[in-house]
């Protein structure tokens, strides 16, 4: 079954259904992704995007079905070796950029690899290389409470790159941001996609944003929809 499909993520039947009150979050769904594809989830606030985007990260363990990550059957793994390959192939980016703030930019960074157990040397290289594709060079001694918006996602997305991870989940990376902050995030994950071709799946409540992907999954109710890749203008 896993061995050798053309799709690096594979949700296969998935329902997720939360605590006491049987909220029925995900319902039985599944979706392919090929490696370096852009996707996005687009839906109303509450449809069960930030759930999908947990499942297929490991995150949360789906309630039924499975999650598969290249040959990787995410929900039969324990939690340590899931853990294992999130550090190893997955990059995440939140809504609120989710950075320390007792840490610089740099330190922000370099982090996963530091916890990696990477040379102290070369940690510090690796982000100041990865800084200067975001953009960022000239803040790498800022804490987070110094940047705007932009700024913090920025960081957030080179720290989610540092480890040159296969697969990106974006959970609304937008969604804090102004307009024009939001448009350099979303012109910045494209050129990262079709630059480094990680696939990238992005959550988003918002079309303009969903309209930077190459593939649009419309997801209301915890159910897909619709599923549309857009024609390749190039
Ligand atoms: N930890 C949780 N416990 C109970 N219900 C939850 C939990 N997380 C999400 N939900 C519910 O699951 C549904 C989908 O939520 P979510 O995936 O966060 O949607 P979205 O990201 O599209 O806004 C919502 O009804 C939400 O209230
Ligand atoms: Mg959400």
């Amino acid at each position: 079954m896993s061995e050798g499909s053309i799709f690096q993520l594979r949700v296969e039947a998935v329902s997720k259904t939360y605590g006491d009150h049987h909220v029925n979050a995900v319902k039985d769904v599944s979706l392919n992704f090929q490696s370096g594809e852009f996707a996005a989830l687009m839906g109303p606030s509450g449809c069960g995007k930030s759930t999908l985007l947990n499942l297929m990260g490991g995150i949360d363990r789906p309630t039924s079905g499975r999650v598969w990550l290249d040959d990787k059957d995410l929900s039969a793994l324990s939690d340590e070796e899931v853990t294992k390959i999130r550090g190893n192939r997955i990059g995440f980016i939140f809504q609120f950029f989710n950075l320390l703030s007792t840490l610089t930019v740099i330190e922000n960074v370099a982090l996963p690899l530091e916890l990696a157990g990477r040379d102290g040397r070369e940690c510090q290289k690796q982000a100041i290389e990865m800084l200067a594709l975001v953009g960022m060079e000239k803040r790498v001694k800022f804490y987070p409470s110094q940047l705007s918006g932009g700024e913090m996602q920025r960081t957030a997305i080179a720290r989610a790159l540092i480890h040159r991870p296969t697969l990106i989940l974006a959970d609304e990376p937008t969604g804090n941001l102004d307009s024009e902050n939001g448009k350099a995030v979303l012109e910045l994950l494209q050129s990262v996609n079709r630059e480094f071709k990680p696939t990238i799946v992005m959550a988003t409540h918002s079309q303009e944003a969903a309209s930077y992907a190459d593939r649009i999954i419309e997801v209301r109710d915890g159910i897909v929809f619709g599923d549309k890749q857009k024609c390749s203008l190039n």
